[in-house]
C-alpha cells in the first residue's frame, strides 16, 4: 500500500473516531455528567403546570433544553455580528435549569439574567449555577411576561418557552425597553413552535438557520 493510500485510511478512520465520540458525548449528556448538571433532562408540561404559580401556565410547553450545538452555532453568529453584546446583559426568557446560561457564559456573557416560573426548575437551575461556580449569572423566580426590562441588556433568547401571544406581549416589552434605553438589541430565538418569520417591518433578520435539527433565527430590533 503507497503512503498516499495508508493516509487516505488513517483520515478516515480519524473521522469514523471522532463521530463515534461525539455520538457518545451526546448520548451521555456528556456536559451534564463531566460536571455534574442535571440541564439535560425534559420535565413534562403537567409537573411544571401544577406547581408554577401563574394564570400563563396554559401557554407554556414542557421543559426542554437547547440542543447544546444550536446555543454554540446561534450565539456565535451574534457575536460574530455585535462583539459588544458579550458586555451587555443576556437574558434568557423561560430558562429551565439553566444550560443556555452557563454555555453563554463560558462563551465569554458577562452578565446573564434566567427567569423562570417554576420553583422547582428554579431551584435546579440556581443549584447547577453553584457547580459551575457562575459569576456572571442570576436566576429570577417569576414570570417572563412580569419581568421588567432594565440596565444594559442588549440579547433576548427564547428557546419558544410559550405561545405566540405571550411572545408577543415580551416583544412589545422589549421594543419599548429598547427605545427608552437607546440602543441596540437582538432577538435570538429557537424556533420549536414553528412560529416562522418576524414582520421584517419591526425586525432584521440577520442570520436564519434552516439546517437539519431545529431552525433558529437571528433578529436585530429595529427602531
Ligand atoms: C423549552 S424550555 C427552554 C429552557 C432553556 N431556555 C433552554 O433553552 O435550555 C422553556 C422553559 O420556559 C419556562 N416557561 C414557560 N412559560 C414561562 C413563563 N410565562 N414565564 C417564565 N418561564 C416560563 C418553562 O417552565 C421551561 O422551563
Amino acid at each position: 500500500m503507497t503512503v498516499e493510500a495508508m493516509m487516505a485510511k488513517a483520515r478516515v478512520l480519524k473521522g469514523r473516531v471522532q463521530n463515534l465520540i461525539i455520538k457518545f458525548k451526546k448520548r451521555m449528556n456528556w456536559f451534564d455528567i463531566s460536571r455534574n448538571l442535571d440541564t439535560s433532562d425534559c420535565v413534562d408540561r403537567e409537573f411544571i403546570f401544577n406547581e408554577a404559580d401563574s394564570p400563563n401556565v396554559k401557554y407554556m410547553g414542557r421543559y426542554v433544553p437547547t440542543d447544546f450545538l444550536q446555543i454554540k452555532d446561534s450565539l456565535s453568529q451574534l457575536i460574530a455580528f455585535d462583539k459588544s453584546v458579550l458586555e451587555h446583559t443576556f437574558v434568557d426568557f423561560g430558562c429551565g435549569k439553566g444550560r443556555v446560561l452557563i454555555m453563554a457564559e463560558r462563551m465569554g456573557f458577562k452578565k446573564l439574567i434566567g427567569v423562570e416560573f417554576s420553583k422547582k426548575l428554579y431551584d435546579i437551575c440556581l443549584r447547577n449555577l453553584n457547580k459551575v461556580n457562575s459569576k456572571a449569572a442570576q436566576v429570577v423566580c417569576g414570570d417572563a411576561v412580569e419581568y421588567r426590562l432594565s440596565g444594559d441588556t442588549k440579547t433576548f433568547y427564547f428557546c419558544n418557552p410559550f405561545e405566540y401571544c405571550l411572545f408577543e406581549q415580551i416583544l412589545n416589552n422589549i421594543r419599548g425597553f429598547l427605545k427608552t434605553a437607546r440602543q441596540d438589541g437582538y432577538i435570538v430565538y429557537i424556533d420549536t413552535r414553528n412560529f416562522g418569520r418576524l414582520d421584517p417591518d419591526e425586525y432584521e433578520l440577520l442570520f436564519k438557520y434552516d439546517g437539519p435539527g431545529t431552525p433558529f433565527h437571528i433578529y436585530k430590533v429595529l427602531l
